[in-house]
């Protein structure tokens, strides 16, 4: 799929522009963005297969700290979007991402990695509809197959 899910976590807000054109430089289009105050309800059922975690509690209420800003990234020719996305973030702890990536640059620690992505196609479907509305959604779909075209 040439579509993926991604979300600016609080701690990253400061970073915005930046991590918008580091986006874009790395081939990723963004065809749907929206900042929000997401509620810890949400954010539990947003990451609810790690709920048996021990990190879960405070993984969730730090999402809800401040604005975060949902994003729906497209890749031209794009497949496996979702990885290639994950690669350009890097891994998970920005102590062990690669240079360049944006968990490096932008990130802190495990607790503050900046930036989420989908980790496949049939999260970044789940994903991208939790956030966006059907319609939205529609949209975004429509206008990544006129894309292609
Ligand atoms: S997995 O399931 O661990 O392979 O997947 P991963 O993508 O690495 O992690 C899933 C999300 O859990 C967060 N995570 C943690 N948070 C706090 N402490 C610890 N130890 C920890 N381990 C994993 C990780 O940041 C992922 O959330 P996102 O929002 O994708 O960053």
């Amino acid at each position: 799929m040439n579509l993926t899910f991604s979300l600016i976590k609080p701690s990253a807000m400061n970073h915005c522009e930046e991590i918008l054109m580091a986006i874009k430089t790395g081939g990723f289009s963004i065809l749907a963005m929206k900042s929000q105050n997401l509620t810890l309800s949400q954010v539990k059922k947003f990451y609810k297969e790690h709920a048996e975690r021990s990190f879960f509690e405070p993984m969730c209420e730090r999402l809800t700290l401040g604005p975060v800003l949902l994003m729906a990234l497209y890749e031209q020719n794009g497949k496996d979007t979702p990885l290639q996305f994950r690669a350009l973030l890097g891994a998970t702890n920005p102590k062990d991402a690669a240079p360049g990536t944006l968990r490096k640059r932008f990130g802190i620690d495990l607790d503050f990695n900046a930036i989420h992505g989908s980790d496949s196609d049939i999260s970044a479907i789940r994903e991208l509809s939790f956030f966006f509305s059907g319609m939205e959604t529609g949209l975004i779909l429509s206008n990544s197959h006129e894309l292609e075209l």
